[in-house]
């Protein structure tokens, strides 16, 4: 059955008057961390000292110089634990709990990864698995897997990367708590991870694309996923300068049942049939239609006036990325302040700057996701409802007013958020995603939402300012309070402003 962008996300939309309680079966609690049975992990180097650029040098970087010419076993082991680290522990009935330094819905973990890697130095070619809570990696398969990777994922002109992550989704693990909801956190999750990945190739100078149109059932294959319970969702290749071209395909042996059988999570798994028939509905990688000019007015809404964003004038960081990451958690305590002028514009900037020169051929998901947000609270800014226009680094006042109390009680009443100076706003017309991109659009608009509400995450850190993302809404009423159209939607919202107790400076 093919279901559309538009019909998922109506299905899956909430309602004041509708919520059914389903409880938590906590006897059932999915497992947030993956082995393999019998398998014993290869532990990679750790302690490694952290780079200690600032967020802004790193989001910022103008030129590709010094990009990396080879990657060693020791870089390697420092770009995962940039892309996926455990950062907080708390003990709460009876067992740890972990957090981790990408944000996710109901701190549920779904997002895997696997990386398969050419020439990394101390380490086999081969495909492996990444296990977080041991920085460790499990070999699933050895050899150079380049022509298999080359022709199943979009590379780089068919360079052959040194490294590709394939960020996957366990599904039950937010299955268990969202239900049908839950493919909207597996793909805003994984966006979450992505940003910290991104993020982390850039501060090492490594060459890297985003593929998210790839052969889906070569790549399950090729990790050995139980496609019922676990998918890819996003590639990334990484490249250093002596990438060649390829074009040799590969076959591949199916791997052992036991490695698909590590995709179940839990002895009793609820099945959520929509998610998978969405996520197979997706199949097609066909661009429909061309993206115009014009999609801003897509909508519903449109700014008459258009300004053009204005470069902080410095960024007010107290610390540096690396620690920026580390202590980034989702705070709610907001202070009922304004956020200063620069810090807003850094969180403007930290948007609109994302794309670095290191970042190759990921445009074409761009126009699949809009942003705008709501300031109640920003010197020197009028309060109002603003979009974002990506591609001419402008800004634009839709409607003037307080929306941000009137916003917290769409959010599921968390009160807590009307006391935010900003909610940044991730929006997409669905209908448009499968009118140009087909259902897969859905996938772009979600991830890069993630991506780019990760980024907003880190940097509100990296300024001892507070955020909080939200996809708990009642959806019509989010859509009803910004003016949207009948075909627009609130995809996610991140709360930032400032927080009662701010971490000390560092770095
Ligand atoms: C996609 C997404 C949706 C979220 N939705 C909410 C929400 O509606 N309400 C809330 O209080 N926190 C929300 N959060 C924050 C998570 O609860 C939080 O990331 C998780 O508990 C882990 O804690 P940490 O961010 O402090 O590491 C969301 C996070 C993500 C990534």
């Amino acid at each position: 059955m093919t279901i559309s962008a538009s019909e998922y996300h109506r299905h899956t939309s909430y309602h004041r008057d509708k919520m059914t309680a389903h409880h938590l079966d906590w006897r059932n609690q999915p497992n947030v961390f993956k082995d393999y049975p019998g398998l014993s992990p290869i532990v990679l180097p750790s302690n490694l000292p952290l780079p200690e650029e600032k967020l802004s040098s790193i989001l910022g970087i103008r030129d590709a110089r010094g990009r990396l010419e080879q990657v060693d076993s020791e870089t390697f082991s420092l770009i995962l634990r940039l892309a996926s680290t455990i950062t907080a522990k708390a003990f709460h009935a009876d067992v740890d709990h972990f957090f981790r330094s990408a944000a996710s819905a109901g701190a549920l973990y779904p997002t895997e990864i696997y990386v398969t890697t050419h020439s990394v130095t101390g380490l086999d070619d081969g495909l492996y698995h990444f296990a977080v809570h041991r920085h460790g990696l499990y070999t699933l398969r050895t050899g150079d897997l380049s022509g298999y990777i080359i022709r199943t994922t979009q590379t780089s002109k068919n360079k052959r990367p040194a490294l590709t992550f394939f960020l996957t989704a366990i599904f039950f693990r937010s299955v268990w708590k969202y239900r049908d909801r839950a493919y909207r956190y597996h793909l805003l999750d994984t966006g979450h991870v992505m940003g910290n990945l991104v993020m982390g190739l850039n501060a090492l100078r490594l060459s890297h694309s985003l593929s998210y149109d790839f052969d889906d059932q070569r790549v399950n294959h090729l990790l050995g996923l139980d496609e019922t319970k676990e998918v890819c969702l996003a590639v990334t290749h990484a490249y250093t300068d002596h990438a060649v071209s390829v074009s040799v395909d590969q076959k591949l042996d199916s791997l052992h049942d036991a490695i698909s059988s590590a995709s179940q999570v839990s002895a009793r798994e609820i099945d959520c049939p929509i998610i998978r028939e969405f996520h197979q509905s997706d199949a097609s990688k066909t661009l429909r239609a061309t993206p115009g000019p014009e999609t801003l007015q897509g909508l519903g809404v449109a700014p008459e006036i258009w300004k053009k964003t204005a470069a902080p004038t410095n960024w007010p960081e107290v610390m540096n990325y690396s620690a920026a990451l580390y202590h980034r958690r989702s705070k709610r305590n907001f202070l009922k302040k304004a956020i200063s002028q620069d810090s807003h514009a850094a969180l403007i900037s930290s948007i609109l700057m994302e794309k670095s020169p290191l970042s190759v051929a990921s445009a074409k998901y761009d126009r699949s996701l809009f942003m705008g947000f709501l300031a109640d609270d920003v010197e020197g800014m009028e309060p109002g409802f603003y979009l974002l226009d990506f591609a001419n680094k402008s800004i634009g006042l839709v409607k003037r007013g307080f929306f941000i109390e009137r916003m917290a009680h769409v959010c599921l009443d968390q009160m807590w958020l009307k006391n935010a100076a900003v909610h940044f706003l991730f929006l997409a017309n669905t209908e448009y995603l499968d009118h140009i991109w087909g259902a897969r659009g859905y996938r772009y608009a979600m991830l890069r939402a993630g991506q780019l509400g990760q980024s907003l995450y880190v940097s509100a850190a990296a300024m001892g300012l507070g955020c909080c993302g939200i996809g708990a809404f009642y959806d019509e009423e989010a859509a009803k309070l910004l003016g949207l159209n009948d075909t627009s939607s609130l995809l996610y919202l991140v709360a930032i402003g400032p927080v009662k107790s701010t971490p000390s400076s560092k770095g």
